[in-house]
């Protein structure tokens, strides 16, 4: 096991932003554990499956082959062996994602994955349930989070920037509806590791987060 860092938060703190850039920092390799239940998510609506069919749920993952590569320090995520990277980043997705990662079955493989990946590398991980479940013996963990109309926004210009139409409200009722669903489901809900650091970005910006992680990683 090499050195890893684990990043958890609510959606849209910032958190893959900030870990790409401590990885880059560290020289150590990004791990976006969200595009992985992402693609498993777009796997599933591709199948015609709905977010409540949870046997279906169970039977299909097996069946969806998810593997990570990086290029040039970008994380790329195939799927069945196709680039899914670009398809990934929907509202849509995002919430199969949230509704299909409450599934056992779907945990159990990536999270199989995600530890094959921080085996053979020193990474910085991000997800929900990183320092609590998938590492938790990570060297440095940082619970990141902002208020929920911060992120609400972040999203929304993110979203924006890419052509997609988007309503600020919906975003922002999302959100909490997502946390709210990740925080109280059954298996590995997100929640702050007892030795994780909170971080709390609704004040902050990106540069002055990397910097509170990276002195964590110093110290
Ligand atoms: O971080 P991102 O928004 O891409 O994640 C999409 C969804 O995947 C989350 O809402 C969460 O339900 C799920 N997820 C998870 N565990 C992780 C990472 C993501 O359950 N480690």
């Amino acid at each position: 096991m090499g050195c890893s860092i684990a990043i958890d938060g609510p959606a849209g703190a910032g958190k893959s932003t900030i870990a790409k850039m401590v990885a880059k920092r560290k020289g150590f390799i990004y791990i976006d554990t969200g595009a992985m239940y992402r693609a498993m998510a777009l796997y599933l609506l591709r199948s015609g499956i709905g977010a409540g069919e949870q046997e279906k749920i169970s039977e299909k993952c097996k069946e969806a082959d998810i593997t990570i590569r990086h290029e040039n320090g970008e994380q790329v995520v195939l799927l069945n062996g196709e680039n899914v990277s670009s398809l990934i980043r929907t509202e849509e997705v995002g919430n199969m994602a949230s509704a299909s990662s409450v599934n056992k079955d779907v945990r159990e493989k990536l999270v199989e994955l995600q530890h094959r990946l921080a085996d053979s590398a020193d990474v910085v991980m991000d997800g929900r349930d990183i320092g609590t479940c998938v590492l938790p013996g990570a060297d440095v963990k940082v619970y990141l989070t902002a208020d929920s109309s911060v992120r609400a926004k972040r999203r929304f210009v993110e979203l924006s920037a890419k052509g997609e139409h988007c309503d600020l409200s919906k975003i922002e009722r999302d959100i909490v509806e997502r946390d709210e669903r990740d925080m109280s489901r059954e298996i590995s809900p997100l929640r702050q590791a007892a030795d994780a650091v909170l971080v709390d970005s609704s004040s902050m910006t990106i540069e002055e987060v990397a910097e509170v992680i990276l002195e964590l990683c110093e110290m």
